[in-house]
């Protein structure tokens, strides 16, 4: 065993940076200088002082340093599951700060953010040759909102057909994320949820009782969020279109298929990746997703407008598009996360990306191997033989069961070495005390070592010495959270509009 990593987290009073600074401090001051007032149009020159806390550029350095020796974030290993977490090269930041993309506007006349649209649609057909849909779009702001997507291009689409009202319900899977029975209900469909067999996915006799002249879709992943692939997909989707419906594929879990299989050729009419995840765009510090909603020629007619389109050598924006199911973001999406993405698969290239695909196999079931000799943990679907995909959710059912030390002690305890902390699981969960480590294909093989020799060390704590892990963290900036006010939104402050509110009041929220 490699020596575990030495750690602690800086701890600083800081102060919200609202609290910080003095009333007329600035970063650079223009006042008096008429060469500058010259180049602000009256009609965009402030009337009044903005409510900003006035800060020196130093202090405002200073401030975000502290809170960043205060996190932990990526810079310890991060095998996050189901998010698929990758390095995010700063010559793809290079690439989308260069002013011709980021001093631009969407609201530009075309003609002027050529190379932006030629970009967009040259990733378009990456993301055609990899599903083999027919169209796609980047407008919706992560996987929830490209689901969102998938459920009102289905609205338009039955709509067109006379059949909205009557087609009003949406299969999916317990197992699905949880924002395709959401998103769904959010659209107005009924939800109808296939729980899991002992193979660890819903069996075709639930799919058959499920469809019926009323299903509008089936929305769901493949392999789950277990690592669990349903080898019977192409007769679900077969099933599912004899009955009437459309099938949408939640590729958020595609690491592990890249290249490998094509979503369309499966039969799916629709498909949504994750820029974030798969395609290597920022996911750390919930930074701004994409995500990528893919569709058959048949529903094309629908998509949120304006499509980039392709004349010859000029590209210009289409927003003529009368059966759109109308917009999900503004503009046409975050263009220099494409940007990131399109680098990314460029850098790849197709062997890379099968590559990729395979390694990250290998890694999780190479970890898999290790975690198995870990007393207190246990396998998802033990009796399953197959070999999981690019992650696999494990239990720490046992570990609780004989030391009381829960998952989310071992989270935190594990946070102590410099370890970011593992995902659980969805809810709701369906195998108890759950967590879900994704090697994925970026961390060498001495890092995801580590990560397993600190998950060995904090389970050998929790048999003898378990009141260290559930105490835990002793080695970050703040020990253990309250936590219970985050889900009311009485004592959860989002907005500083309401936390002033909640102080005027006398509340004690966070
Ligand atoms: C299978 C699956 N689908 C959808 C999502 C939602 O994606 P996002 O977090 O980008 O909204 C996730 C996120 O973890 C996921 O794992």
């Amino acid at each position: 065993m490699t020596p575990l990593p030495r750690y602690h987290a800086a701890r600083w009073d800081e102060p919200i940076v609202t609290e910080l600074g003095q009333p007329g401090r600035r970063g650079a001051f223009f006042d008096g200088d008429p060469s500058a007032d010259a180049l602000i149009p009256a009609a965009l020159a402030r009337r009044n002082e903005p409510v900003l806390p006035a800060l020196s550029e130093p202090e405002v350095f200073r401030h975000y340093l502290h809170l960043a020796q205060m996190t932990l974030g990526m810079q310890g290993v991060s095998l996050f599951g189901t998010c698929t977490m990758k390095y995010n090269a700063p010559v793809s930041e290079a690439i989308a700060w260069r002013p011709e993309m980021a001093e631009t506007h969407p609201l530009q006349d075309a003609s002027t953010l050529q190379g932006t649209l030629e970009f967009l649609h040259r990733f378009d057909l990456m993301l055609r040759e990899l599903s083999g849909m027919d169209q796609f779009i980047f407008q919706p702001g992560g996987g929830a909102d490209a689901a969102y997507t998938n459920c009102a291009v289905t609205r338009a689409w039955l709509a067109a057909r006379g059949e909205l009202g009557t087609r009003d319900e949406i299969i999916t899977s317990i197992q699905a994320h949880p924002c395709n029975p959401a998103t769904a209900a959010t659209a107005g469909f009924k939800v109808i949820t296939l729980t899991l067999e002992e193979n660890g996915y819903p069996s075709m006799e639930q799919l058959k009782t499920a469809v019926s002249h009323r299903t509008a879709a089936l929305m769901i992943g493949n392999p789950d969020d277990m690592g669990i692939y349903n080898p019977d997909i192409k007769e679900w989707v077969r099933i599912v279109h004899e009955a009437g419906g459309l099938c949408f594929y939640d590729h958020a879990n595609f690491n592990g298929v890249m290249g490998k299989l094509r979503a369309r050729e499966l039969g799916f009419d629709a498909c949504m990746y994750m820029l974030h995840k798969t395609f290597g765009a920022p996911k750390g510090g919930n930074g701004p997703s994409v995500g990528a909603y893919g569709c058959s020629a048949e529903l094309a007619p629908f998509l949120p407008a304006p499509l980039v389109v392709r004349d010859g050598d000029e590209y210009s924006l289409d927003y003529d598009r009368p059966q759109s199911c109308g917009k999900i973001r503004e503009y046409f999406g975050n263009a220099q996360q494409v940007m990131k993405a399109y680098a990314w698969v460029s850098a790849m290239g197709a062997d890379g990306i099968h590559e990729a695909s395979d390694l990250s196999v290998l890694a999780n079931n190479y970890m898999d191997a290790r975690l198995a000799e870990i007393p207190g943990l246990a396998r998802s679907h033990a009796d399953i033989a197959a070999h999981r995909m690019e992650m696999t959710r494990w239990s720490m059912e046992p570990l609780k069961r004989q030391t009381g030390v829960s998952v989310f002690d071992v989270q935190r305890r594990m946070t102590d070495f410099g370890i970011d902390a593992f995902w659980l699981s969805h809810e709701p969960w369906v195998v108890p005390e759950p967590f879900t480590p994704e090697a994925g294909e970026m961390w060498s093989k001495e890092e995801i070592d580590r990560w397993i020799d600190v998950l060995a060390t904090v389970v050998d704590e929790a048999y003898n010495d378990p009141e260290k892990v559930r105490s835990a963290p002793h080695n970050q900036a703040i020990h253990q959270l309250d936590g219970s006010a985050l889900n009311d939104p009485d004592r959860f402050a989002t907005t500083m509009r309401r936390l002033k509110a909640a102080a005027a009041t006398g509340l004690d929220g966070i």
